[in-house]
């Protein structure tokens, strides 16, 4: 037997009405705050992560899923959804619409990471960009909009908040880091050793036990922003208080990500353990500039939908369960069967949720497997039925009956569904 990859999943059809109810609340949220959908290839050609993710993160030196492809270029399998709403933005020229430019995915990503509860190989994201607005009042938005998911999905997590500042006051940040790590090189892991060098910033996301020892007395990053940097930040507290989210300052906060400037955020939830991040995201003004469009500001998130459902399975949400047939026709013979499917296809016609026996079940199997799919009403077919030109329905609930003729079933069934 084949088996399935390690690290991915399969959503099978008795469960996938959950994936379908995230996905609804995820896209109705995003209709509320006029976002439009954006769709990007599962790949693209690795020079725009290496550029885009930053060739110091794990995810570009150790997760991607990178191959040759038969043109003998370099593909990568999507490791996060930003990288290529970027370039589409870019490439299609979105910076000379309408700004700013509002969108979300949902889509597949893809990162060779050790596997455990909610960390998988292949999972997916709803996630969000804004371009081109520079101001608070749109960072502010996406956390809401991220509040408002959640909320909707019945999560409780806090939001964490932090501003990692922009390249000249990370200078000098960076150069605080250096100096206090120094002394503790040794102590530093092999990756860590080589950050210190390349990119300082990635030493505080760094999740060896050790390190996290020894980034715990790290300087703060808050207290190395530039004026203008700080004023955002203020301006991030003051817009967040106005939509009335709460929050906590988390200096610890860098992600895995270099394209972020400023505001960096994250969403946790202390219901499934390490893997508690449920929802990531920030303002990146360098990275449209940095893939070659015209510089324009940018912010947003993405939420794993894998760990969405993992908070609400561990905390007792409920998803709405899903519709069932309003109708199943029973046929007591071959002949019957015929006419049982007949109406059924009539029915679906109508637009009625029905179904039928496909198995040859007796009669009395039938009923039980009506029973077992949630079908509201049970239209029996016997011999004289079939003469009659009429059914008997049961209500499944009352077990009351009533003969319903053959030509009169949809519009019966139809007022039924009313109900
Ligand atoms: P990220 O923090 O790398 O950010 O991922 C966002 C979310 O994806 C995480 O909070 C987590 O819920 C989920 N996730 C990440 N890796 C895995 C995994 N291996 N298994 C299951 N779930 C996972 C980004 O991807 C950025 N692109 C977010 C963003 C959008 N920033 C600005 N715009």
């Amino acid at each position: 037997m084949i088996n399935i990859p390690k690290g991915t999943k399969d959503v099978l059809p008795a469960d996938a009405y959950k994936w379908q109810y995230v996905e609804g609340v995820a896209r109705e949220t995003a209709k509320l705050y006029n976002l439009k959908e954006i769709r990007t290839p599962v790949f693209e050609h690795t020079e725009l992560f290496l550029r885009g993710v930053g060739d110091t993160t794990d995810i570009v030196t150790k997760e991607m899923y990178t191959f040759r492809d038969k043109g003998d270029r370099s593909i990568t399998l999507k490791p996060e959804g930003t990288a290529g709403a970027a370039r589409s933005f870019i490439e299609n020229g979105l910076g000379n619409g309408v700004l700013p430019a509002k969108m979300y995915y949902i889509t597949p990503a893809f990162r060779y990471e050790r596997p455990q509860a909610g960390r998988l190989r292949e999972f997916h994201q709803f996630g969000v960009e804004v371009f081109g607005a520079k101001g608070a009042d749109a960072d502010a938005e996406v956390i809401s909009l991220a509040d408002s998911l959640l909320k909707r999905l019945g999560l409780k997590v806090k939001l964490r908040i932090n501003s990692i500042g922009c390249p000249s006051c990370r200078a000098a940040y960076n150069k605080a880091l250096k100096e206090y790590f120094a002394p503790h090189l040794d102590g530093l892991c092999y990756d860590c050793k080589a950050r210190f060098e390349k990119n300082p910033l990635r030493l505080l996301d760094c999740k060896e036990e050790e390190c996290r020892k020894i980034n715990a007395q790290a300087p703060s990053i808050l207290d190395y922003l530039c004026p203008e940097c700080a004023e955002h930040f203020e301006a991030l507290k003051a817009y967040l208080a106005l939509a009335g989210i709460e929050y906590e300052i988390d200096p610890r906060i860098v992600r895995g990500l270099d394209y972020y400037t400023r505001t960096v955020f994250e969403f946790v939830s202390d219901d499934i353990g390490a893997q508690g991040t449920v929802c990531g995201g920030g303002r990146y003004d360098g990275l449209i500039g940095e893939l070659g469009g015209a510089p324009a500001p940018a912010v947003g998130f993405a939420a794993g939908i894998e760990r969405l459902l993992l908070v609400m399975e561990s905390t007792g949400v409920k998803i709405p369960e899903e519709e069932k047939p309003l109708v199943y026709f029973a046929g007591m013979d071959a002949e019957c069967r015929k006419k049982a499917f007949a109406l059924t296809i009539a029915l679906r016609h109508a637009g009625i949720y029905a179904e039928t026996d496909h198995m040859e079940r007796s009669i009395k199997a039938q009923f039980k497997y009506a029973d077992k799919i949630g079908a509201k009403y049970v239209a029996v077919i016997g011999g004289n039925e079939l003469q009659e030109g009429a059914m008997n329905v049961k209500c499944m609930a009352s077990s009351e009956s009533e003969k319903v003729d053959f030509s009169s079933a949809a519009e019966y069934f139809r007022k039924k569904k009313g109900e």
